[in-house]
């Protein structure tokens, strides 16, 4: 009876009352440091540069279409960010599914960031007051510091001289009046997040940083790991469509015969294979996509595991290679890589 109980508990916590049909619907969920659920596996909208390196215009409704399609394909984790000025589509899509009774607010996690012209303690809570009203919200779930370095204004320079230690106090602050459920940073390097590990009471429940093949983290995830910190990766293809790798950036691409081979293995696409081996390294892969297909194909990784001989495979692409190393930041102070 005891197991019986603990069996329907974990089902209840794990798959919520998604129907089992739907692949999208069984991922798992991590409980963080400070108690709260994250699901294990995430959205981006961030809609990324094009291919001159500028900003893709974020007008129109591309992303609120996006968001809709996630949460309809069993998407439940989130990730936006007030640089990517898509707030205000992300809220609209939310809001929708919620009263259409699609979905409810607790069943939802979401995640947005403090930009680098608002590190200032006391500027902290009024920014994520001001993301919240424009996502129409009134919590999230996550809210990270996106950068370690801090600018005067949103532009690139200058730079403003404030400790991460200083903004960390105001994200602290934001926790405590309720406004972020939980707290966490972006783009720390190791040196930076075991300075604001030693520095507060306060830990951060979540790293965010860029996680593929190329970038596997491995001593960020160990720290991570050892502390209790969940690793969101982000840009989880790294260089893996040919459209959107630079062309230094090293192998492989989705058309890799040895990709391929294990893609068929498993009678899934690499893209899924991707996903799922940044999952079963513990990391919470937040693709991104505007196209509903890719959507539903991206979260459908939860009805297949890889063996030792396909990780080894997929270990081995490791370079340390970055897609975003955000170069034209490398002389302010506290620049991570
Ligand atoms: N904290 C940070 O500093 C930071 C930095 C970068 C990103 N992020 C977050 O991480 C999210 C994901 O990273 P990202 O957007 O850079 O890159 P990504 O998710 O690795 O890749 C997105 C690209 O892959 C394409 N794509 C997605 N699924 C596909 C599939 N199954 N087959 C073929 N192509 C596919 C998308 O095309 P379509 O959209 O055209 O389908 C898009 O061009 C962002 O949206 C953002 O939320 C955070
Ligand atoms: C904000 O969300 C509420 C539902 O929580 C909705 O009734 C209201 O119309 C929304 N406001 C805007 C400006 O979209
Ligand atoms: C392979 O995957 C496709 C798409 O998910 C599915 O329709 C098909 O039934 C699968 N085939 C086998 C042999 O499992
Ligand atoms: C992290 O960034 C800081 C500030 O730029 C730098 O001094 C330090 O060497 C970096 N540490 C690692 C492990 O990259």
């Amino acid at each position: 009876m005891f197991i019986f109980i603990n069996f329907v508990l974990l089902f209840v916590v794990v798959y919520g009352d998604c129907p089992q049909s739907v692949p999208a619907c069984s991922a798992p969920v991590a409980r963080l440091n400070d108690g709260h659920l994250m699901p294990r596996f995430g959205f981006g909208t961030w809609l990324g540069l094009d291919k001159y390196q500028l900003p893709v215009p974020v007008d129109g409704e591309a992303v609120q279409l996006a968001v809709l399609a996630a949460i309809d394909a069993g998407y439940r984790h989130i990730d936006t960010a007030s640089i990517y000025d898509d707030e205000d589509q992300v809220g609209r899509a939310v809001n929708q599914k919620i009263a259409d009774g699609a979905v409810k607010r607790e069943d939802m996690f979401i995640t947005t960031k403090l930009w680098n012209d608002r590190h200032a303690s006391a500027a902290v809570v009024a920014a994520l007051q001001e993301s919240l009203q424009r996502l129409n919200l009134t919590y999230v779930d996550l809210f990270l510091i996106h950068w370690p370095f801090a600018t005067e204004t949103k532009n690139i320079r200058p730079y403003a001289d404030i400790d991460y230690l200083e903004t960390w106090r105001g994200m602290v602050e934001a926790k405590r009046l309720g406004l972020a459920s939980s707290i966490g940073v972006c783009n720390f390097n190791l040196t930076q997040l075991r300075r604001l590990w030693d520095s507060h009471e306060l830990k951060p429940a979540v790293l965010q940083v860029e996680t593929n093949l190329n970038q596997q983290q491995p001593e960020l995830r160990q720290f991570c790991h050892s502390r209790g910190v969940q690793v969101v990766g982000y840009t989880p293809f790294g260089s893996l469509f040919p459209d959107r790798a630079a062309p230094d950036a090293p192998p492989p691409r989705a058309d890799d015969p040895q990709l391929l081979a294990i893609a068929d293995r498993h009678n899934k696409t690499v893209p899924q294979v991707v996903l799922r081996y940044l999952f079963e390294l513990g990391v919470t892969p937040i693709p991104k996509s505007v196209t509903k297909s890719r959507i539903e194909q991206n979260r459908d990784i939860f009805d297949f595991s890889l063996d030792e001989f396909d990780r080894q495979q997929l270990r081995s692409y490791h370079t340390g290679h970055r897609v975003v190393d955000l170069k034209i930041f490398s002389d302010a102070n506290h620049y991570p890589f």
